[in-house]
């Protein structure tokens, strides 16, 4: 694995126009942030040795260099999942080479259904925590000499990221929840059961994803923030039938808004 990690950050190395310290992993229906990155150099993930491809609609895989605003960055524009068969150690193998990069911090960004019955569809949630309900741990198995066996998870998402998001939500008037993400291994939506259960764990949104990504950046050192978009909802009385064609047409339409908020947040990095 490492040796593979090391073959593809060299490769990768060599093409990259700049570098960044930033990345961001834009999650389904997420990619209109991607279409504001200037001077844009993509790289298809069929082309990057060892990378797992993307299967999923609505991801259309690929590593974009650029710069949004005046800040370098490299944006994943489609993410790997566990449901798509993948082991964590492989979703999570493009930030061990974002590591290698010199990524120092990650936005994450993601689709999620709300439980918290404060939330309503189209609302954006910064991430202050969260709960692995996945079957595994991407740290699971021989640990990664760069990061501890035993890795502290006590600020998974930096709290004076999350403290800077709230000041410039304010400043635009973006209306933002804050609240813990819970990732399951998917690829079923929740019964109505399993959105009690979570909510009674103290979660307040639930996806599939992401949850894995900031365990393995923590192991590397990375600051992380990340917003989920609330597509739909678990809760009593307001539970309807989900489709992924329904969430990604929610996250669409308040994706701009959470663009608007990802970019100032990398701008005043
Ligand atoms: N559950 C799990 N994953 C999701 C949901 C949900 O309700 N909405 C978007 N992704």
């Amino acid at each position: 694995m490492y040796t593979s990690i090391i073959e593809t950050a060299n490769w990768l190395r060599n093409k990259m126009p700049n570098q960044p310290q930033t990345a961001i992993i834009l999650g389904s229906g997420l990619g209109k942030l991607a279409e504001e990155i200037k001077n844009p150099y993509r790289i298809p993930y069929q082309e990057i040795p060892n990378f797992p491809i993307s299967t999923v609609e609505g991801h259309s895989g690929q590593l974009i260099f650029g710069q949004l605003g005046e800040t370098d960055i490299m944006a994943m524009e489609g993410r790997f999942h566990y449901y798509e068969g993948y082991s964590l150690k492989e979703v999570t193998f493009p930030i061990r080479v974002m590591n290698e990069l010199g990524i120092k911090t990650l936005f994450v960004s993601n689709a999620a259904g709300g439980m918290n019955p404060d939330f309503e569809i189209g609302d954006l949630m910064i991430i202050t925590d969260h709960i692995n309900a996945l079957p595994d741990n991407p740290l699971r198995g021989q640990n990664f000499p760069n990061g501890p066996r035993f890795l502290d998870m006590h600020e998974a998402y930096s709290h004076a990221l999350i403290e800077k998001a709230l000041k410039i939500a304010s400043e635009k008037h973006i209306s933002v929840k804050q609240g813990v993400y819970l990732a399951t291994q998917g690829p079923t939506y929740e019964t109505p059961a399993e959105y009690r259960m979570f909510r009674t764990w103290g979660a307040d949104a639930v996806g599939m994803s992401t949850v894995p990504e900031v365990i393995v950046a923590r192991h590397c050192g990375m600051q992380c923030f990340g917003i989920s978009i609330i597509t739909d909802l678990g809760i009593a009385g307001k539970i309807c039938a989900v489709s992924h064609e329904e969430v990604q047409r929610a996250a669409e339409a308040v994706q701009p808004i959470m663009a608007d908020l990802m970019r100032e947040m990398i701008n005043r990095a």
